[in-house]
């Protein structure tokens, strides 16, 4: 494990952190508890991931169908993330984490806008690994949400249609300026991309892992890199295309 830094280690990761409600329900816990264990299991994924070189780490922390869970259960997500981003804000920033947050910022309550918009001012200079939250996040509407601001751009003749090519329909998305990931994680043994970065993960590479979000451990997150590190990548081709000049 200690050489993966030195070979094949993707540039982006995303997790669907997935779990957290049967790990909580297979000891009898609320699934409140799986949430709260779920945000020490995010501290030690963003410590590996700083640790072996990665460079951007996007988590799955709130989807756009979220809302339509119990009151009680989205107030306590809410309240996790405020807390992680109040508590852990000051760490992150010692340690170089730049954060950005994808997903719908239109009629967030106030008292999260802020946190988030304070937390990718407060780092937004670091050079360390970006983590991307994704929150309020869904694919599909963010493709909407690009679609209507290329349309606009477009009907005030900033854009012309023959412009939109793949890369520039990328730099409309909440993603803009992120590599696409290289390795897309899921918790808990589903295998679905639900709703996430459909667009951008058209190349990545995907890892199941059977064990719940909160008992993802630096050793599993270091086996699924393994994993990952022996996938020949082809992105269409036959073969892997030869590294660039200066890779
Ligand atoms: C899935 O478990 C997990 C979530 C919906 C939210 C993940 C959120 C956290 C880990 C905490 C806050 C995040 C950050 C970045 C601080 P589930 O409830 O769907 O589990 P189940 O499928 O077993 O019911």
């Amino acid at each position: 494990m200690t050489n993966l830094a030195s070979r094949n280690v993707p540039t982006h990761v995303a997790i669907i952190m997935d779990g957290n409600g049967r790990w909580a329900k297979s000891r009898g816990l609320p699934r409140s508890m799986g949430h709260r264990k779920g945000v020490e299991a995010v501290r030690e994924a963003v410590r590996t991931a700083g640790s072996v070189g990665i460079g951007y780490l996007t988590l799955f922390a709130f989807s756009s169908e979220n809302w339509s869970r119990p009151e009680s259960e989205v107030s306590d997500l809410m309240g996790l993330l405020k807390i992680f981003i109040r508590r852990d804000l000051a760490v992150l920033h010692k340690e170089h984490v730049r954060i950005r947050v994808i997903g719908d910022r239109s009629n967030l309550r106030d008292d999260i806008l802020p946190l988030l918009i304070e937390a990718e001012e407060t780092t937004k200079q670091n050079t360390g690994i970006t983590l991307v939250i994704a929150f309020n996040y869904g694919s599909r509407d963010e493709m909407a949400r690009a679609a209507r601001a290329m349309a606009a751009d477009a009907m005030a003749g900033r854009i012309r249609p023959d412009e939109i090519t793949p890369e520039r329909i990328s730099s409309y998305l909440d993603t803009a300026g992120i590599p696409d990931p290289d390795l897309i994680i899921r918790t808990s043994g589903e295998e679905r991309l639900s709703n996430f970065l459909l667009w951008q993960a058209a190349y990545s590479e995907f890892v199941f892992i059977p064990d719940f979000w909160p008992d993802f451990k630096r050793e599993t997150f270091l086996a699924a890199l393994e994993t990952y590190a022996g996938r020949e990548r082809r992105f269409g081709r036959v073969s892997a295309p030869p590294l660039a000049v200066g890779s």
